[in-house]
């Protein structure tokens, strides 16, 4: 079986250092928008196993684009077609919470299924949910941990006192996986958010961080509102020094000055989203949950 890994223009470099890693060839695809916002989607190669990388931030362009390729690869040849997202979009909205609301989660989810022949992704936002492959019927849905990468970021550049902070109880299995190797301190708050950039948070124990550095870890940064509520908690307590450490980083450049500006001196991601502070390689464990798989069952009729 050949094997072969897909990428698009703007995650090259990512998905490059899969191919590497699973030792597979890489093959670019091509993208021509004409001018009434339509894309031309163009894969060169082929491979029995082909797969797809592309995250699904800016998932409204990037979905149909992504649809177009699995069907040309199909055209191409492919027995099978994986899509790997390392960071997959609407996942948050499960249910809904108001009348007349789609459930997001679902359609994409059903979407996905109807398309490809399974699915790898990381830390998924996912809330009621016990597991992926209820949201994508059918198909083997890998949920990688970021965890591992994040860790071996950090290995060596902590201080011994510094204390790890998770602001939310969603981030908490994200903060003890790291913390326990180094045998770090942990605190997690608990956060209440009212809309898109209103929070609140408070964080039991946080006396604890006076004269410490601490380093902020959440699954993902969007507007960076959780992490500056969480900042200015921590500045006021005595913090010595304030890093955040996230999986995916989705903010735009001025929500990054934001950040600095509240005191968060370094901002350090995962690579699933690219940008200016991605620099956190996941083709170690995105290459690690892929070799362990095998996607040859027939595609269902
Ligand atoms: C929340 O449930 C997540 O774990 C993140 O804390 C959240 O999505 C971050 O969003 P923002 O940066 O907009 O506060």
């Amino acid at each position: 079986m050949s094997i072969a890994v897909f990428g698009f223009e703007e995650s090259a470099r990512q998905a490059k250092a899969l191919a590497q890693s699973l030792n597979a060839a890489f093959e670019p695809i091509t993208v021509r928008s004409f001018p009434d916002g339509e894309s031309l989607v163009r894969v060169t190669g082929s491979a029995s196993l082909a797969l797809l990388y592309r995250s699904l931030d800016q998932p409204n362009a990037k979905l149909v684009e992504v649809l177009l390729a699995a069907a040309a690869l199909r055209d191409n040849g492919a027995a099978q077609v994986v899509l790997i997202a390392p960071y997959l979009a609407y996942m948050r909205q499960d249910m809904a919470f108001n009348p007349g609301e789609a459930i997001s989660q679902r359609v994409i989810g059903e979407l996905v299924s109807a398309h490809f022949d399974g699915l790898v992704t990381v830390d998924p936002h996912l809330h009621r949910v016990a597991s992926l492959s209820e949201v994508f019927p059918g198909i083997t849905a890998l949920d990688v941990s970021g965890a591992p990468a994040l860790a071996a970021a950090l290995a060596g550049r902590l201080q011994p006192d510094t204390i790890l902070v998770g602001p939310d109880s969603e981030s908490r299995p994200w903060v003890e996986s790291i913390a326990r190797p180094p045998g770090l301190d942990v605190l997690v708050g608990e956060k209440q958010r009212f809309g898109d950039r209103d929070v609140t948070l408070v964080v039991p124990g946080i006396d604890a961080v006076r004269g410490r550095p601490a380093v902020l870890v959440d699954d993902m940064i969007s507007s960076g509102t959780t992490l500056i509520a969480c900042a200015g908690l921590l500045r006021n307590a005595g913090a010595t020094s304030i890093t955040a450490l996230a999986t995916h980083c989705l903010a735009s450049d001025s929500d990054l000055a934001r950040l600095k500006e509240n005191g968060i001196s370094e901002v350090i991601a995962a690579d699933s989203v690219p940008g200016p502070v991605a620099t956190i390689s996941l083709a170690p464990v995105l290459a690690q949950a892929i070799a362990g798989q095998c996607w040859t069952e027939a595609r269902r009729a």
